[in-house]
């Protein structure tokens, strides 16, 4: 019995690209976050207050900020509508059955060798935890933006500020706006090292290639001949 592989596009480019520019935002925005928290670099006492370094830290962070709403909106949009997208959504099914879920902790806890039959992407486990990612990023973005409007009254601070008082307000202030996007940020750093224990779990248990799939877009799928 010869094992063949046959390969099956899992990932379009537009899929990769969004996930890539998304790790170098958030790790861009931790650094920069963890900075704006506490001060962990200061420029040498100077007479002239002319060196800004926080409020550079502070523009950086804005910066990398709009760019991880703008790529949020666009995989939102490629997960409803992309054609290529199809195998993501349909991982849907599998998140409801309950079937799968318990096939999939048990395999998890090597409890069993079976891989379940998936018809998506995603297993329940990950399909969850993107779920929980998603609502994390909102968060994020809300209150980034109250903070931001906050921060520049002008422009599309100044657009951005009358809707983001409601919020700001509903939160219980600015002070509380701060803590919800620290706290934030740790939900997103919790979820990273589960993700990434998944995602390697999965590609050497599977050996389909699916990290490889990330950067390449493909999984080597077996077919027994
Ligand atoms: C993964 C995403 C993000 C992380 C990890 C993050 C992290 C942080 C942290 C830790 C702080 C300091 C809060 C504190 O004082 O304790 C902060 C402040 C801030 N963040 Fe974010 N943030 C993210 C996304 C965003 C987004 C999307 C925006 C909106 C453009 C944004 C805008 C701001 C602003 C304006 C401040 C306040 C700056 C100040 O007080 O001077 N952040 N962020």
């Amino acid at each position: 019995m010869l094992n063949k592989r046959t390969k099956e596009l899992e990932f379009s480019s537009g899929l990769r690209w969004t996930h890539w520019i998304r790790v170098f935002a958030i790790t861009a925005l931790t650094v920069t976050g963890f900075y704006i928290a506490y001060v962990f670099v200061a420029p040498a006492p100077s007479g002239t207050p002319t060196v800004f370094l926080n409020a550079k830290f502070r523009m950086w962070h804005e910066v990398a900020g709009f760019i991880l709403i703008a790529v949020t909106l666009y995989k939102s949009y490629l997960f409803i509508f992309g054609k290529l997208s199809g195998k993501e959504r349909i991982s849907l099914y599998d998140a409801f059955n309950p079937k799968v879920w318990v096939a999939q902790i048990k395999y998890y806890l090597f409890m069993s060798k079976k891989h379940p039959k998936l018809k998506g992407v995603y297993n329940p486990l990950q399909f969850v935890s993107y779920v929980f990612l998603y609502f994390l990023i909102f968060i994020i973005s809300l209150t980034g933006l109250v903070l931001y409007a906050r921060c520049y009254g002008e422009g599309l601070g100044g657009f951005l500020l009358p809707y983001m008082e409601p919020i700001e307000a509903l939160m219980g202030g600015l002070a509380m706006v701060r803590e919800i996007h620290h706290i934030a940020m740790w939900g997103i750093l919790i979820f990273i090292p589960v993700h990434i224990y998944m995602a390697v779990f999965n590609s050497i248990m599977s050996t389909e290639g699916s990290i490889d799939s990330i950067i390449s877009g493909y999984r080597f799928t077996k077919t027994e001949e």
